[in-house]
Protein backbone atom coordinates (compact mmCIF):
# COMPACT_ATOMS: atom_id res chain seq x y z
CA UNK A 1 0.00 0.00 0.00
CA UNK A 2 1.23 3.51 -0.20
CA UNK A 3 0.91 5.76 2.68
CA UNK A 4 1.43 9.00 2.84
CA UNK A 5 2.59 11.20 6.34
CA UNK A 6 1.87 14.67 6.05
CA UNK A 7 2.95 17.32 8.50
CA UNK A 8 0.99 18.45 10.97
CA UNK A 9 -0.12 21.98 10.55
CA UNK A 10 -2.70 22.50 13.57
CA UNK A 11 -1.79 25.04 15.52
CA UNK A 12 0.91 24.09 17.67
CA UNK A 13 0.75 20.61 16.73
CA UNK A 14 4.27 19.16 16.91
CA UNK A 15 3.81 15.55 16.41
CA UNK A 16 3.64 12.95 13.39
CA UNK A 17 1.88 9.88 12.97
CA UNK A 18 5.49 7.73 12.22
CA UNK A 19 8.08 7.43 13.31
CA UNK A 20 11.43 6.51 11.48
CA UNK A 21 11.04 3.00 13.27
CA UNK A 22 7.75 2.74 12.13
CA UNK A 23 8.21 3.75 8.56
CA UNK A 24 11.02 0.96 8.71
CA UNK A 25 8.52 -1.82 10.00
CA UNK A 26 6.01 -0.49 7.01
CA UNK A 27 8.93 -0.73 4.12
CA UNK A 28 10.17 -3.85 5.42
CA UNK A 29 6.89 -5.51 4.55
CA UNK A 30 6.70 -4.45 0.81
CA UNK A 31 4.76 -1.07 1.45
CA UNK A 32 5.44 2.22 0.19
CA UNK A 33 6.06 5.16 2.70
CA UNK A 34 6.17 9.10 1.66
CA UNK A 35 7.10 11.28 4.61
CA UNK A 36 6.06 15.29 3.87
CA UNK A 37 9.32 17.17 4.53
CA UNK A 38 9.85 18.50 8.20
CA UNK A 39 6.57 16.08 8.87
CA UNK A 40 8.95 14.81 12.26
CA UNK A 41 11.11 17.80 12.67
CA UNK A 42 8.74 18.91 15.82
CA UNK A 43 9.01 15.75 17.34
CA UNK A 44 12.82 15.01 16.73
CA UNK A 45 12.61 13.33 13.53
CA UNK A 46 14.86 14.72 10.78
CA UNK A 47 13.81 13.87 7.00
CA UNK A 48 17.62 11.46 6.97
CA UNK A 49 15.61 9.37 9.50
CA UNK A 50 12.94 8.45 7.32
CA UNK A 51 15.04 8.14 4.88
CA UNK A 52 17.39 5.87 5.71
CA UNK A 53 13.99 3.69 7.26
CA UNK A 54 13.14 3.27 3.33
CA UNK A 55 11.03 5.86 3.17
CA UNK A 56 10.24 8.93 0.39
CA UNK A 57 10.28 12.34 1.17
CA UNK A 58 7.62 14.64 -0.55
CA UNK A 59 8.16 18.58 -1.08
CA UNK A 60 4.79 19.26 -0.05
CA UNK A 61 1.42 18.23 1.55
CA UNK A 62 -0.74 18.77 -2.07
CA UNK A 63 1.80 15.96 -3.22
CA UNK A 64 1.70 13.95 -0.01
CA UNK A 65 -2.39 13.92 0.12
CA UNK A 66 -2.03 13.09 -3.89
CA UNK A 67 0.42 10.16 -3.69
CA UNK A 68 -1.50 8.15 -0.60
CA UNK A 69 -4.07 5.01 -0.57
CA UNK A 70 -3.39 5.58 3.11
CA UNK A 71 -2.80 8.77 4.77
CA UNK A 72 -1.58 8.42 8.45
CA UNK A 73 -1.94 12.06 10.53
CA UNK A 74 -2.15 12.71 14.10
CA UNK A 75 -5.11 16.07 14.12
CA UNK A 76 -8.29 15.98 12.45
CA UNK A 77 -8.20 17.51 9.11
CA UNK A 78 -8.33 21.18 9.16
CA UNK A 79 -10.38 22.85 6.82
CA UNK A 80 -7.04 23.53 4.27
CA UNK A 81 -6.75 20.02 4.02
CA UNK A 82 -10.41 19.36 3.10
CA UNK A 83 -9.78 19.84 -0.58
CA UNK A 84 -6.21 17.41 -0.45
CA UNK A 85 -8.24 14.71 0.57
CA UNK A 86 -9.38 11.91 -2.16
CA UNK A 87 -12.57 9.38 -2.98
CA UNK A 88 -11.90 5.97 -1.28
CA UNK A 89 -9.11 7.40 0.33
CA UNK A 90 -8.07 5.95 3.87
CA UNK A 91 -7.92 8.36 6.86
CA UNK A 92 -6.38 6.93 10.06
CA UNK A 93 -6.42 9.85 12.53
CA UNK A 94 -8.10 11.36 15.41
CA UNK A 95 -10.99 12.95 14.03
CA UNK A 96 -13.39 13.56 17.49
CA UNK A 97 -16.05 13.81 14.52
CA UNK A 98 -18.76 14.61 17.13
CA UNK A 99 -17.12 17.95 18.23
CA UNK A 100 -17.23 19.76 15.08
CA UNK A 101 -19.81 19.43 12.08
CA UNK A 102 -17.90 20.92 9.45
CA UNK A 103 -15.38 18.41 9.82
CA UNK A 104 -18.05 15.78 9.29
CA UNK A 105 -19.88 17.38 6.11
CA UNK A 106 -16.81 17.81 4.84
CA UNK A 107 -15.48 14.13 5.02
CA UNK A 108 -18.65 12.56 3.91
CA UNK A 109 -18.67 14.90 0.80
CA UNK A 110 -15.24 13.91 -0.06
CA UNK A 111 -16.43 10.37 -0.17
CA UNK A 112 -13.15 8.94 1.95
CA UNK A 113 -12.98 6.30 4.33
CA UNK A 114 -12.15 7.57 7.90
CA UNK A 115 -11.01 5.25 10.92
CA UNK A 116 -11.12 7.58 13.87
CA UNK A 117 -8.22 6.66 16.15
CA UNK A 118 -10.56 7.53 19.15
CA UNK A 119 -13.11 4.81 18.32
CA UNK A 120 -10.89 2.01 18.38
CA UNK A 121 -12.35 -0.01 20.66
CA UNK A 122 -11.05 -3.78 22.38
CA UNK A 123 -13.71 -6.45 23.53
CA UNK A 124 -13.48 -4.84 27.33
CA UNK A 125 -14.58 -1.67 25.96
CA UNK A 126 -11.18 0.14 26.83
CA UNK A 127 -10.00 2.60 24.03
CA UNK A 128 -6.31 1.67 22.85
CA UNK A 129 -5.73 4.57 20.77
CA UNK A 130 -6.27 6.98 23.70
CA UNK A 131 -5.05 5.53 26.70
CA UNK A 132 -1.42 6.35 25.53
CA UNK A 133 -2.16 10.05 25.48
CA UNK A 134 -3.74 10.00 29.19
CA UNK A 135 -1.17 8.26 30.15
CA UNK A 136 1.03 11.04 29.29
CA UNK A 137 -1.12 14.20 30.43
CA UNK A 138 -1.55 11.64 34.06
CA UNK A 139 2.44 11.81 34.59
CA UNK A 140 2.76 15.76 32.93
CA UNK A 141 -0.44 16.84 36.08
CA UNK A 142 2.66 15.92 38.56
CA UNK A 143 5.15 17.66 37.04
CA UNK A 144 3.43 20.67 36.03
CA UNK A 145 1.72 20.51 39.47
CA UNK A 146 4.70 20.32 41.62
CA UNK A 147 6.11 23.20 39.31
CA UNK A 148 3.24 25.60 39.67
CA UNK A 149 3.59 25.08 43.87
CA UNK A 150 6.59 27.12 43.77
CA UNK A 151 6.57 30.76 45.30
CA UNK A 152 7.58 32.77 41.91
CA UNK A 153 5.32 30.53 40.10
CA UNK A 154 2.06 31.50 42.44
CA UNK A 155 1.78 28.41 44.10
CA UNK A 156 2.32 27.52 48.12
CA UNK A 157 5.72 27.35 48.09
CA UNK A 158 6.01 23.57 49.13
CA UNK A 159 8.09 21.20 47.79
CA UNK A 160 6.74 17.92 46.79
CA UNK A 161 8.62 15.27 48.36
CA UNK A 162 9.06 17.61 51.51
CA UNK A 163 12.92 17.28 52.81
CA UNK A 164 14.00 15.10 56.08
CA UNK A 165 12.22 16.90 59.23
CA UNK A 166 9.40 18.22 56.94
CA UNK A 167 6.24 16.88 55.59
CA UNK A 168 5.83 16.06 51.78
CA UNK A 169 3.01 17.99 50.39
CA UNK A 170 -0.63 16.46 50.10
CA UNK A 171 -1.81 15.46 46.23
CA UNK A 172 -5.43 14.92 46.42
CA UNK A 173 -6.69 13.16 42.62
CA UNK A 174 -9.87 12.84 41.62
CA UNK A 175 -11.02 9.90 39.49
CA UNK A 176 -8.40 6.11 39.59
CA UNK A 177 -8.05 5.52 35.45
CA UNK A 178 -5.52 5.95 33.30
CA UNK A 179 -4.76 9.20 34.01
CA UNK A 180 -5.32 9.45 37.64
CA UNK A 181 -3.37 6.21 37.95
CA UNK A 182 -0.20 7.50 36.24
CA UNK A 183 -0.37 10.88 38.51
CA UNK A 184 -0.24 9.26 41.27
CA UNK A 185 2.39 6.76 40.52
CA UNK A 186 4.79 10.37 39.70
CA UNK A 187 3.74 12.06 42.83
CA UNK A 188 4.09 9.09 45.09
CA UNK A 189 7.94 8.94 43.50
CA UNK A 190 8.44 12.18 44.44
CA UNK A 191 7.45 11.42 48.19
CA UNK A 192 4.34 12.81 48.09
CA UNK A 193 1.02 12.06 50.62
CA UNK A 194 -1.15 10.81 48.01
CA UNK A 195 -4.97 9.84 47.87
CA UNK A 196 -6.91 9.31 45.07
CA UNK A 197 -10.56 9.18 45.17
CA UNK A 198 -12.87 7.17 42.67
CA UNK A 199 -16.48 5.98 42.87
CA UNK A 200 -15.32 2.39 42.06
CA UNK A 201 -14.40 0.41 44.65
CA UNK A 202 -13.06 -2.69 41.86
CA UNK A 203 -10.65 0.01 41.05
CA UNK A 204 -9.95 1.26 44.47
CA UNK A 205 -9.22 -1.98 45.38
CA UNK A 206 -7.05 -2.88 42.57
CA UNK A 207 -5.71 0.95 43.18
CA UNK A 208 -4.32 -0.69 47.41
CA UNK A 209 -2.66 -3.39 45.66
CA UNK A 210 -0.38 -2.09 43.01
CA UNK A 211 0.22 1.27 44.52
CA UNK A 212 3.35 2.03 47.08
CA UNK A 213 2.32 2.95 50.75
CA UNK A 214 2.42 6.54 50.52
CA UNK A 215 -0.92 6.66 47.70
CA UNK A 216 -4.56 5.90 49.71
CA UNK A 217 -7.44 5.28 48.33
CA UNK A 218 -11.19 6.97 49.56
CA UNK A 219 -14.62 7.10 47.71
CA UNK A 220 -15.36 9.96 45.89
CA UNK A 221 -18.30 11.97 47.44
CA UNK A 222 -19.17 15.58 48.62
CA UNK A 223 -18.70 14.74 51.79
CA UNK A 224 -14.81 13.56 51.69
CA UNK A 225 -13.90 15.74 48.83
CA UNK A 226 -15.05 19.10 51.04
CA UNK A 227 -13.03 17.54 53.63
CA UNK A 228 -9.73 16.52 51.60
CA UNK A 229 -9.54 19.88 49.83
CA UNK A 230 -8.74 21.99 52.85
CA UNK A 231 -5.49 19.85 53.54
CA UNK A 232 -4.28 19.41 49.72
CA UNK A 233 -1.75 21.42 48.27
CA UNK A 234 -1.95 20.43 45.09
CA UNK A 235 -5.45 18.89 43.48
CA UNK A 236 -5.88 17.23 40.10
CA UNK A 237 -9.03 16.44 38.33
CA UNK A 238 -8.79 12.70 36.27
CA UNK A 239 -12.62 12.16 36.05
CA UNK A 240 -14.36 10.66 33.05
CA UNK A 241 -18.01 9.15 32.40
CA UNK A 242 -18.19 8.35 29.02
CA UNK A 243 -19.88 9.68 26.78
CA UNK A 244 -20.41 12.54 28.93
CA UNK A 245 -19.55 16.30 30.34
CA UNK A 246 -17.16 15.67 33.33
CA UNK A 247 -19.09 16.23 37.02
CA UNK A 248 -18.20 19.24 38.64
CA UNK A 249 -16.74 17.46 42.11
CA UNK A 250 -15.39 20.87 43.06
CA UNK A 251 -17.63 23.67 42.87
CA UNK A 252 -16.82 27.49 42.88
CA UNK A 253 -17.97 28.04 46.71
CA UNK A 254 -15.08 25.23 47.46
CA UNK A 255 -12.42 27.28 46.52
CA UNK A 256 -12.73 29.43 49.90
CA UNK A 257 -12.13 26.51 51.72
CA UNK A 258 -8.67 25.69 50.15
CA UNK A 259 -5.12 27.07 51.49
CA UNK A 260 -3.80 30.17 49.69
CA UNK A 261 -1.78 29.05 46.81
CA UNK A 262 -3.25 25.11 46.28
CA UNK A 263 -2.65 24.45 42.91
CA UNK A 264 -5.64 22.40 41.05
CA UNK A 265 -4.56 20.91 37.36
CA UNK A 266 -8.18 20.09 35.35
CA UNK A 267 -7.13 17.19 33.38
CA UNK A 268 -10.27 16.88 32.84
CA UNK A 269 -11.05 19.77 31.37
CA UNK A 270 -11.22 18.44 27.29
CA UNK A 271 -14.40 17.10 28.56
CA UNK A 272 -15.84 20.19 30.28
CA UNK A 273 -13.48 19.87 33.91
CA UNK A 274 -14.42 18.59 37.28
CA UNK A 275 -13.49 21.54 38.50
CA UNK A 276 -16.16 24.51 37.77
CA UNK A 277 -13.77 27.18 37.76
CA UNK A 278 -11.92 25.56 35.40
CA UNK A 279 -11.85 26.90 31.72
CA UNK A 280 -9.28 25.87 28.97
CA UNK A 281 -6.06 27.28 29.05
CA UNK A 282 -2.70 27.27 26.28
CA UNK A 283 0.85 25.94 26.40
CA UNK A 284 1.48 29.73 25.95
CA UNK A 285 -0.68 31.18 28.86
CA UNK A 286 -1.63 28.12 31.04
CA UNK A 287 -2.83 29.30 34.57
CA UNK A 288 -4.73 31.91 36.01
CA UNK A 289 -5.40 32.42 39.64
CA UNK A 290 -9.03 33.07 41.36
CA UNK A 291 -9.38 33.42 44.88
CA UNK A 292 -5.47 32.57 45.91
CA UNK A 293 -5.82 29.56 43.81
CA UNK A 294 -3.65 28.41 40.77
CA UNK A 295 -5.95 26.93 38.55
CA UNK A 296 -3.60 24.65 35.32
CA UNK A 297 -6.22 23.50 32.13
CA UNK A 298 -4.64 22.88 29.21
CA UNK A 299 -6.46 21.41 26.82
CA UNK A 300 -4.08 19.01 24.96
CA UNK A 301 -1.04 18.43 27.87
CA UNK A 302 0.61 16.04 25.64
CA UNK A 303 0.80 18.65 23.01
CA UNK A 304 3.81 19.82 25.06
CA UNK A 305 6.03 17.08 25.30
CA UNK A 306 5.99 15.68 21.21
CA UNK A 307 8.96 13.81 21.42
CA UNK A 308 7.45 11.31 24.24
CA UNK A 309 3.68 11.61 22.52
CA UNK A 310 4.96 10.42 19.25
CA UNK A 311 6.58 7.59 20.64
CA UNK A 312 3.40 6.83 22.67
CA UNK A 313 0.96 6.97 20.43
CA UNK A 314 2.86 5.66 17.10
CA UNK A 315 3.81 2.31 19.92
CA UNK A 316 -0.42 1.90 19.72
CA UNK A 317 -1.09 3.06 16.03
CA UNK A 318 1.29 0.99 14.24
CA UNK A 319 0.26 -2.36 15.12
CA UNK A 320 -3.47 -1.40 13.19
CA UNK A 321 -1.36 0.76 10.33
CA UNK A 322 0.45 -2.59 9.94
CA UNK A 323 -2.93 -4.44 9.74
CA UNK A 324 -4.63 -1.64 7.44
CA UNK A 325 -1.30 -1.78 4.95
CA UNK A 326 -1.15 -5.73 4.73
CA UNK A 327 -4.90 -6.43 3.83
CA UNK A 328 -6.59 -2.90 3.47
CA UNK A 329 -9.06 -1.13 5.48
CA UNK A 330 -12.00 -3.13 4.60
CA UNK A 331 -10.48 -6.84 5.26
CA UNK A 332 -9.06 -5.45 8.61
CA UNK A 333 -12.03 -4.56 9.53
CA UNK A 334 -13.50 -7.87 8.64
CA UNK A 335 -11.00 -9.76 10.81
CA UNK A 336 -10.15 -7.34 13.57
CA UNK A 337 -13.62 -5.34 15.52
CA UNK A 338 -11.34 -3.27 17.19
CA UNK A 339 -10.94 -1.48 13.87
CA UNK A 340 -14.44 -1.75 12.44
CA UNK A 341 -15.07 0.14 15.84
CA UNK A 342 -12.61 2.38 14.15
CA UNK A 343 -14.73 3.10 11.32
CA UNK A 344 -16.93 6.61 11.17
CA UNK A 345 -17.62 7.51 7.42
CA UNK A 346 -17.33 5.42 4.60
CA UNK A 347 -17.67 6.84 1.02
CA UNK A 348 -20.28 10.08 2.12
CA UNK A 349 -21.81 7.92 4.68
CA UNK A 350 -21.91 7.96 8.76
CA UNK A 351 -21.37 4.52 10.30
CA UNK A 352 -20.76 5.37 13.52
CA UNK A 353 -24.14 5.98 15.44
CA UNK A 354 -22.93 8.62 18.05
CA UNK A 355 -21.72 10.84 15.51
CA UNK A 356 -24.89 10.85 13.05
CA UNK A 357 -26.89 11.82 16.19
CA UNK A 358 -24.46 14.18 17.26
CA UNK A 359 -25.77 15.85 14.47
CA UNK A 360 -29.21 14.46 12.97
CA UNK A 361 -27.27 13.14 9.98
CA UNK A 362 -28.45 9.79 8.10
CA UNK A 363 -26.73 6.64 9.62
CA UNK A 364 -25.99 3.77 8.19
CA UNK A 365 -24.75 0.07 9.58
CA UNK A 366 -20.94 -0.05 9.07
CA UNK A 367 -21.97 -4.07 8.46
CA UNK A 368 -23.23 -2.87 4.73
CA UNK A 369 -19.50 -2.08 3.95
CA UNK A 370 -18.29 -5.57 5.84
CA UNK A 371 -20.38 -8.04 4.12
N1 LIG B 1 -6.03 17.69 29.12
C1 LIG B 1 -5.44 16.78 28.38
O1 LIG B 1 -4.48 17.05 27.66
C2 LIG B 1 -5.91 15.36 28.44
C3 LIG B 1 -5.14 14.32 27.87
C4 LIG B 1 -5.61 13.01 28.01
C5 LIG B 1 -6.82 12.74 28.66
N2 LIG B 1 -7.56 13.79 29.15
C6 LIG B 1 -8.84 13.60 29.87
O2 LIG B 1 -8.61 13.11 31.18
C7 LIG B 1 -9.84 12.56 31.67
C8 LIG B 1 -9.58 11.23 32.36
O3 LIG B 1 -9.20 10.27 31.39
P1 LIG B 1 -8.82 8.77 31.76
O4 LIG B 1 -8.22 8.17 30.53
O5 LIG B 1 -8.08 8.70 33.03
O6 LIG B 1 -10.29 8.14 31.99
P2 LIG B 1 -10.61 6.75 32.71
O7 LIG B 1 -11.94 6.33 32.19
O8 LIG B 1 -9.47 5.82 32.62
O9 LIG B 1 -10.77 7.15 34.27
C9 LIG B 1 -11.81 7.93 34.76
C10 LIG B 1 -12.04 7.54 36.21
O10 LIG B 1 -12.96 8.49 36.78
C11 LIG B 1 -13.71 7.77 37.74
N3 LIG B 1 -14.88 8.53 38.14
C12 LIG B 1 -16.09 8.66 37.52
N4 LIG B 1 -16.90 9.45 38.25
C13 LIG B 1 -16.18 9.85 39.35
C14 LIG B 1 -16.48 10.66 40.48
N5 LIG B 1 -17.66 11.25 40.63
N6 LIG B 1 -15.49 10.84 41.41
C15 LIG B 1 -14.28 10.26 41.26
N7 LIG B 1 -13.96 9.47 40.22
C16 LIG B 1 -14.91 9.26 39.27
C17 LIG B 1 -14.01 6.45 37.04
O11 LIG B 1 -14.43 5.45 37.96
C18 LIG B 1 -12.64 6.16 36.41
O12 LIG B 1 -11.83 5.37 37.27
C19 LIG B 1 -10.75 12.47 30.43
O13 LIG B 1 -11.65 13.55 30.45
C20 LIG B 1 -9.78 12.59 29.28
O14 LIG B 1 -10.42 13.10 28.11
C21 LIG B 1 -7.11 15.07 29.04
Amino acid sequence: MIIGVPKEIKNNENRVALTPAGAKELVKRGHSVYVQHTAGEGSGFADTEYEAAGATILPTIEATYEIAEMIMKVKEPIEPEYKLIKENQLLFTYFHFASYEPLTKAMVESKSVCLAYETVEKSDRSLPLLVPMSEVAGRMAIQKGANYLEKPLGGRGILLGGVPGVLPAKVLILGGGVVGTQAAWMAAGLGADVTIMDVSLARMRYLADVMPANVKTMMSNEYNIREMIKHADLIVGAVLIPGAKAPHLITRDMLKDMKKGTVLVDVAVDQGGCIETCKPTTHENPTYVIDDVVHYCVANMPGAVPYTSTLALTNATLPYAIQLADKGWKKAAQDNQELALGLNVINGEIVYKAVADAFDMPYALVEKYLA
